[in-house]
């Protein structure tokens, strides 16, 4: 007789329910760290969407409890609002969101706000409240998420008059968490985001109702990225075919040049006939073969470099004030690189190091920065922690420095994280090399410094000695010569502290 094995019984979750299961993926792994995340994306956004209309940012966050673990967050901007028929989706549709171009924003899943909503629905169950106005009438949405469908439901809905012309985004929610455990690192997000983002000013009431306000220390916004095509050498089988698909058969050398930055006529020319293709074939007719063999030539083929105008660097001026502001050093190197490349993406790597900072003990303090954003968690496994970690101090310094701070910031259109809680960068050797590089640079000014700073010191030991001592000798010496009055030595101390002896 024949036996049929039990098979099991299939089904398919969506997007939503899958970070319902697996919420630590987001980095809401328990209420402490669901604390901070929580804040981190609310004000993530906030920044992203001043910086992009080009406003400064006036962030107000408040904490409080309602209950003995149930926290209630609000947190308000004075960004250019959603577009109420958007705002339902925006907050409470995984995977949906503005930033999906190639130009670099601290968003880039549209993921963050949604898993606050989420994670604030399952563990309070209760709404989610909006307010959003560009200027004109206030909305206010009360969200719930459909979890199972990804889609987001509309609890309520006001309109109302806006009198004072305030606009911005206010996203109140109430969720489990654990302020005492997750207090220092909050308190650090805010100190290191006001490194990053010198232009912004955050106001933070904590649960104790303790206003700490962190001011902005520039007045200017900065340069907003300009959005880009993708690099021909950042685009996979998949990516080509949808532009491929997009083109509406247009001929393979006009495809190219709309299709992608850094190509004009004449690049496109030569690349297409290098690899075999003309110029005049319409894109409609490329088979499957054809696509493959186009993105190998592609990848093979020397383009110029990605375009950086899409990235917005900290500035190696901003970084440096903000660290003296903060740190209160006694010197900072900072070292802006050129931009490079991964994977076809472009990147910048800035990295900072601060001696002799106040509030350091111990050696050496690593903090990271992506697209702005200060990394608290997960540190042990990340790119720059690595290279500090082989780091060899001895060649450059002589002693490991002390009460020192090492800040990295990776700038780019795509950061690698390793996980949807975009806390921990991975290592692409391209990035690995930069960061290493900068941090040589950086050693290479403090060395300068600290020299300098040996032979002063060095300098004045001996001035000091030859001031007691050479008056002394000069009266020995005329006295065993027999001379009466002993020669002057201040012209000789002088030109010693000059440093001319
Ligand atoms: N404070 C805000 N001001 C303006 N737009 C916002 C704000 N918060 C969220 N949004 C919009 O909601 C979208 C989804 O946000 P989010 O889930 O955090 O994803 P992401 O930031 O990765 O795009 C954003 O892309 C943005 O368009
Ligand atoms: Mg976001």
């Amino acid at each position: 007789m024949e036996v049929l094995i039990m098979q099991p019984a299939f089904g398919e979750i969506s997007v939503s329910d899958f970070f319902y299961r697996h919420r630590e993926l987001a980095g809401f792994s328990n209420p402490s760290r669901a604390t901070y995340m929580v804040i981190r994306e609310a004000v993530e956004n906030s920044l992203d969407a001043c910086e992009e209309a080009g406003i400064l940012p006036n962030i107000k966050v408040s904490l409080s409890y309602t209950g003995d673990e149930l926290c209630h967050l609000r947190v308000e901007d004075n960004g250019p609002g959603v577009p109420p028929s958007e705002v339902p989706f925006a907050f409470g549709k995984f995977l949906y969101g503005s930033k999906f171009g190639v130009r670099q924003s601290r968003g880039v899943f549209g993921l963050g706000i949604t898993m606050a909503l989420l994670y604030s629905q399952v563990t309070s169950g209760r709404p989610a409240r909006i307010i959003v106005s560009n200027g004109g009438d206030i909305f206010e949405v009360k969200l719930r998420i459909d979890i199972e469908k990804n889609m987001p439901l509309v609890e309520g809905k006001k309109r109302l008059a806006n009198m004072e012309e305030w606009h911005g985004s206010i996203v109140e929610l109430y969720f489990k968490g654990d302020y005492p455990r997750a207090e220092k690192r909050i308190m650090e997000y805010f100190k290191l985001t006001s490194i990053a983002s010198p232009h912004a000013e955050i106001a933070f009431t904590d649960p104790a109702g303790d206003q700490h306000l962190f001011r902005r220390s520039v007045e200017k916004a900065p340069k907003q990225p300009v959005e880009t095509l993708p690099h021909p050498h950042g685009v996979d089988a998949e990516m080509l075919r949808r532009l491929l698909k997009r083109s509406e058969g247009k001929s393979l050398l006009s495809f190219m040049v709309k299709s992608f930055q850094r190509v004009g006529y004449a690049t496109a020319r030569k690349f297409l006939e290098s690899a075999g293709f003309s110029p005049h074939q319409p894109t409609s007719t490329l088979t499957n073969d054809d696509v493959l063999e186009l993105l190998d030539a592609m990848r093979k083929y020397s383009f110029p470099p990605p375009d950086a105008r899409c990235l917005s660097p900290i500035g190696e001026d901003a970084l440096r004030d903000a660290i003296m502001r903060i740190f209160e050093p006694e010197f900072v190197a900072v070292c802006e690189r050129p931009p490079s490349v991964y994977l076809g993406h472009p990147f910048i790597v800035e990295v900072a190091v601060a001696y002799g900072c106040k509030g350091i003990e111990g050696e050496i303090v690593l903090y990271r920065f992506a697209n702005r954003v200060p990394l608290i968690y997960d540190a042990h496994s990340d790119v720059s922690m690595n290279v500090l970690r082989r780091f060899n101090w001895g060649s450059y310094l002589h002693v490991r420095p002390q009460a020192t701070a090492v800040f990295t910031h990776i700038c780019s259109t795509r950061i690698p994280f390793k996980t949807a809680g975009k806390e921990c960068i991975a290592d692409p050797p391209e990035v690995e090399r930069e960061i290493e590089l900068a941090l040589k640079e950086c050693c290479r000014r403090l060395k300068t410094h600290l020299t300098g700073r040996v032979s002063v010191e060095e300098r004045g030991r001996r001035f000091n000695a030859y001031k007691k001592y050479l008056p002394k000798i000069a009266q020995f010496a005329s006295e065993l010569a027999g001379r009466k009055n002993a020669p002057n030595v201040s012209l000789i101390l002088e030109r010693i502290l000059e440093g001319k002896n």
